[in-house]
C-alpha cells in the first residue's frame, strides 16, 4: 500500500511543472532523482562526490567551553581535546572547479567523540542554502539544466522558477557580495540549519552555528584572484596550517521565541546573542588526494547526545543521499549510493 502511494506520488510529482513542484512540500523526493538531476545539470564526473567534488582532507582538534557545557551535555564540549576529521572543498560537482572565482567553499567536519559517538556536519561559506525544501532544490536544479541545443541553462526557465521561488536567489546574492576567499582557512562557514542544544538539566535551546576564522576573514581583489590562478587553495591551506594559522571559533547564535528555525534560507535575525562553543584548530592537511575524510559521508543527522535536529526538512533530505555502508573512497563513490525514500 505505502509503496503504491509513494510511486503514485512520484509519478504525479514528475507530471507537476517545475514551479508547482516547489509549491508542494509534501511530495517526497526520490534520492535517485536528485543524483540524476545533479548529473544532468552539472555534468557527470565519474567517482567524485556530486557536491564538493574538489576537496582535500585535513585533521584538527576541538576544545569546548564552559558556556557550551551550559547549553549542551554533548561530550564534544567536555573541555578535553576532541579529534576532528575535516574535508575542505569548493562548491559544486566539478573536480576541476576554479579556486579563484567567487562562490561556495565548504568545511565538513566529523568530531570523534568518546564511547564511539561521532558528530558530523557539512558547513558552507554562506548563511543560507540555495533552497528551503528538497522539492524546491530539485526544481531549482532542473531549471538550471543546460538546454541540449545551446548547452546553456535556458534563462527564461531559470527566471520563471526563481520568480516563483525568490528565496533560491539569496545564496547567489551572498556570494556575489563577497570577495573571492583568500583561503579555506580565512572564510566564515555556516551550518545554515537550526539545531537544538540540550543541557544536563534537559533545557533545550535552538540556534544556528557559524565557524569564524580566528585570524579573520580574508578576501582577494579581482587582480589578486586572477594572479593566484585556478588551483591555489590546497597549497595555501597546507602552508597556513604548517604555520599554525588555521583555527576557527565555533559560535552559536541563539534563537528567540518566534524566530524561524525550520528553514535553511532564513537566517536568524541580526543581533541574536552569540555564544562561543569552543575553538577548532586545524593541525594537518593531506599531502595528496588521500586521507581519513575519503571514507566519511558527512551526514548532518549524525548527532551526539545533547544536540538535536530542528524541523528543517533539508536536514533529513541530506541524510538520504549519503553513500551506503562500505562505500569506498571517492574514486568508487558512485556505485555505493544508498537509495532511501525521504
Ligand atoms: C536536499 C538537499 C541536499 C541534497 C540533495 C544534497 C546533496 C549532496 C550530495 C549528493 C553531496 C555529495 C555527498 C557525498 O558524495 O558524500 C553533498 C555534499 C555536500 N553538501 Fe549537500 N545536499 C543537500 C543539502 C545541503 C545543505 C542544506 C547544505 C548546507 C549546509 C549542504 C552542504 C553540503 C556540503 C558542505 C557537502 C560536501 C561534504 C563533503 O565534503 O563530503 N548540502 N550534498
Amino acid at each position: 500500500m505505502h509503496t503504491m502511494v509513494l510511486s503514485a506520488v512520484a509519478a504525479a510529482t514528475a507530471a507537476l511543472s517545475l514551479g508547482a513542484l516547489a509549491q508542494s512540500p509534501a511530495a517526497p523526493v526520490d534520492p535517485n532523482a536528485f543524483l540524476n538531476q545533479f548529473e544532468a545539470t552539472f555534468g557527470k564526473f565519474e567517482g567524485y562526490r556530486r557536491s564538493g567534488a574538489k576537496g582535500i582532507c585535513a585533521t584538527g582538534e576541538f576544545v569546548g567551553t564552559a558556556d557550551a557545557r551550559g547549553l549542551s551535555s554533548a561530550s564534544a564540549f567536555s573541555g578535553q581535546p576532541v579529534q576532528v576529521v575535516a574535508r575542505f572543498s569548493v562548491g559544486g560537482a566539478n573536480p576541476k572547479a576554479p579556486d579563484n572565482t567567487k562562490g561556495q567553499r565548504n568545511m565538513a567536519l566529523q568530531f570523534n567523540l568518546p564511547g564511539g559517538e561521532s558528530w558530523q556536519m557539512g558547513n558552507i561559506s554562506a548563511p543560507v542554502f540555495g533552497s528551503s525544501s528538497p522539492q524546491q532544490f530539485l526544481g531549482r536544479l532542473a531549471s538550471l539544466q543546460p538546454d541540449p541545443a545551446t548547452r546553456m541553462p535556458d534563462p527564461a526557465k531559470v527566471k520563471a522558477f526563481a520568480d516563483a521561488n525568490p528565496e533560491v536567489l539569496l545564496q547567489g546574492r551572498h556570494f556575489a557580495s563577497q570577495p573571492v576567499p583568500a583561503s579555506f582557512g580565512a572564510v566564515n562557514y555556516w551550518g545554515v540549519h537550526a539545531f537544538g542544544f540540550v543541557n544536563a538539566g534537559g533545557t533545550k535551546q535552538f540556534g544556528k552555528w557559524i565557524f569564524e576564522p580566528v585570524g579573520g576573514v580574508q578576501g582577494l581583489t579581482d587582480d589578486e584572484a586572477k594572479a593566484k590562478g585556478p588551483s591555489f587553495l590546497f597549497d595555501d591551506l597546507r602552508q597556513r596550517v604548517k604555520d599554525g594559522k588555521v583555527a576557527f571559533n565555533f559560535n552559536l547564535e541563539l534563537a528567540q521565541p518566534g524566530d524561524r528555525i525550520d528553514s535553511a534560507t532564513v537566517p536568524l535575525p541580526e543581533g541574536r546573542k552569540k555564544v562561543n562553543l569552543g575553538v577548532l584548530k586545524i593541525t594537518s592537511v593531506a599531502e595528496d588526494a588521500g586521507g581519513a575524510c575519503l571514507t566519511i559521508t558527512y551526514n548532518p543527522m549524525v548527532l551526539p547526545k545533547g544536540v538535536e535536529p530542528s524541523a528543517d526538512p533539508m536536514i533529513a533530505a541530506r541524510r538520504a543521499l549519503r553513500r551506503g555502508p562500505g562505500a569506498a573512497p571517492d574514486r568508487r563513490a558512485k556505485t555505493a549510493v544508498t537509495l532511501l525514500f525521504l
